[in-house]
């Protein structure tokens, strides 16, 4: 009976590896999408965890708090990367054509899927702004949370909540859809002051926005990549598929991959037709091309930066369980942001870390910067503040589970749950952060 199983089981992957040539079929379709990744494709679930347990070894152990950073949903393109999209829209009809005299490398079902997708005008319009999937991401996470810790959550009120947004509206459409899935309850939704100080630092960061931000250099090892045999071969698998003759440029191509995954649709476990026009490995170089980007921008790259602004949320988290241990904390507290914070956030826990960093010349394919796993829509990192007593004794000492994407924080803490004295190991040398590193106060919001 095992052998057969696994008998099955070979002849399954390898057939799914190697005789699958057209999209539609392919059982093991390349879902990793860097930093727009819908999170039901890499989540775990916070019900399933040790959460759940209410016994730590030999303790007795309730939740009494907890504090959670969450990007936004899944949201829309913005505006100009919207532009480019519906530019390359504009070529179904000849990418039809071409197949039809025979000039394609598409499967006949893969172009039938293409020729019968329907544009999703929402997607066009509401640029930046979350979509149904991206609301549903926020709801569902709010749901499952309730479920996990019914004891805190079931009658949470205004007095136990504190939900705090970055700026744009899909961060409060994101914020009313966690609230959605608590209860229906009206609770309080504010929005964090122009400084951003707690959930959104490098906004206000003068120097971190001119050398970072706004410095074009930190795109350099993209534009080495660009120019790699591997992603040249890419390009030419991809022109083969559409069997057009036109020139691609990167930006051309940035278009194509962003049509593929942001019509992939997670919840629905819809796959996207017009990803029928990469292979794997096609997907897997533009994969790397986010990571390089995160990494820059947001990551080890810019550690100088990142490393300082990312202590400042988790000096929060510390400061908030020490109110609650006090009996003065809140039974929640949500933050609302961007992936630029869930990045840095890993910078300052030195998490993911290479050993040589990411490059244009090479694509390490053993990284540990993966942004399709560090930084995906609606990324979060959760803790959760545990009150425990060993059993006949009347003295109690605390917990912290930490959590990455509703699946335990394994590197930090044994099994991903800190006792107390570790978790103020880690979290105090972040207390009062010197961000002197910024300079000047940045006042544009964007
Ligand atoms: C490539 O981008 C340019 C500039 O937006 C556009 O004019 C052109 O139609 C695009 N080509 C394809 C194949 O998408
Ligand atoms: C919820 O509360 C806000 C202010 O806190 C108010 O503007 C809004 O109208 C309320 N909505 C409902 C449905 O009660
Ligand atoms: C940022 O805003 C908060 C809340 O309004 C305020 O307490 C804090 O002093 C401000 N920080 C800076 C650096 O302006
Ligand atoms: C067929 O596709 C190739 C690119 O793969 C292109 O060079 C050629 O011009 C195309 N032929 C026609 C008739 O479109
Ligand atoms: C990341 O790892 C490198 C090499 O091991 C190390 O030099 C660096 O300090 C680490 N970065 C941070 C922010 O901890």
């Amino acid at each position: 009976m095992k052998l057969l199983i696994s008998i099955i089981v070979i002849w399954c992957c390898v057939k799914c590896v190697f005789t699958s040539q057209c999209y539609w079929n392919n059982a093991c379709k390349y879902k990793y999408f860097s930093s727009k990744t819908p999170y039901e494709i890499i989540r775990g679930d916070i019900r399933d965890s040790i959460a759940k347990r209410r016994d730590f070894g030999n303790k007795q152990c309730e939740p009494i708090s907890i504090w959670v950073t969450v990007r936004h949903g899944k949201r829309n393109p913005s505006t100009k990367f919207a532009e480019d999209i519906k530019a390359f829209l504009t070529y179904r009809d000849d990418i039809i054509a071409s197949y039809k005299m025979g000039n394609s490398t598409l499967c006949a079902q893969d172009i039938e899927n293409i020729k019968n997708w329907e544009v999703d005008t929402d997607m066009f319009v509401r640029h930046n702004e979350i979509d149904a999937e991206g609301y549903q991401e926020l709801v569902n996470i709010a749901q499952r949370f309730k479920e996990a810790f019914p004891e805190l959550l079931n009658e949470i009120q205004n007095k136990d909540y504190e939900i705090l947004t970055a700026y744009g509206s899909r961060m409060t459409d994101s914020a009313k859809a966690f609230n959605e899935g608590l209860t229906p309850y009206n609770l309080t939704i504010s929005e964090a002051e122009n400084n951003y100080s707690v959930l959104a630092p490098y906004a206000s960061c003068g120097r971190y926005q001119i050398d970072v931000r706004r410095n074009p250099n930190i795109y350099a090892e993209e534009v080495v990549y660009t120019g790699t045999a591997e992603y040249q071969n890419m390009k030419e698998r991809l022109l083969r598929k559409l069997g057009l003759d036109v020139d691609l440029t990167s930006n051309n191509i940035t278009a194509i991959y962003d049509l593929c995954r942001y019509s992939w649709e997670g919840i629905n476990n819809k796959p996207s037709p017009w990803c029928a026009l990469f292979t794997e490995e096609d997907l897997q170089v533009l994969e790397y091309i986010g990571d390089i980007r995160h990494y820059y921008r947001n990551g080890y790259g810019a550690s100088k930066y990142t490393k300082i602004l990312g202590q400042i949320p988790l000096s929060d988290m510390l400061t908030k369980f020490e109110e609650a241990k006090r009996g003065r904390g809140k039974t929640l507290v949500t933050y609302v942001t961007h992936a630029t914070m869930l990045d840095m956030i890993l910078v300052a826990l030195n998490l993911h870390n290479d050993t040589n960093p990411l490059m244009g010349t090479h694509r390490n394919i053993y990284r540990k910067w993966r942004s399709t796993f560090l930084s995906p829509f609606a990324n979060n990192l959760i803790g959760v503040l545990y009150r425990c007593s060993s059993y006949g004794s009347i003295d109690y000492d605390y917990n912290v589970a930490l959590y990455w994407n509703e699946l335990p924080l394994l590197e930090l803490c044994k099994e991903g749950v800190c006792s107390w004295w570790e978790f103020q190991k880690l979290f105090k040398p972040f207390l009062n952060t010197n961000v002197d590193v910024c300079e000047f106060r940045w006042t544009t919001v964007d």
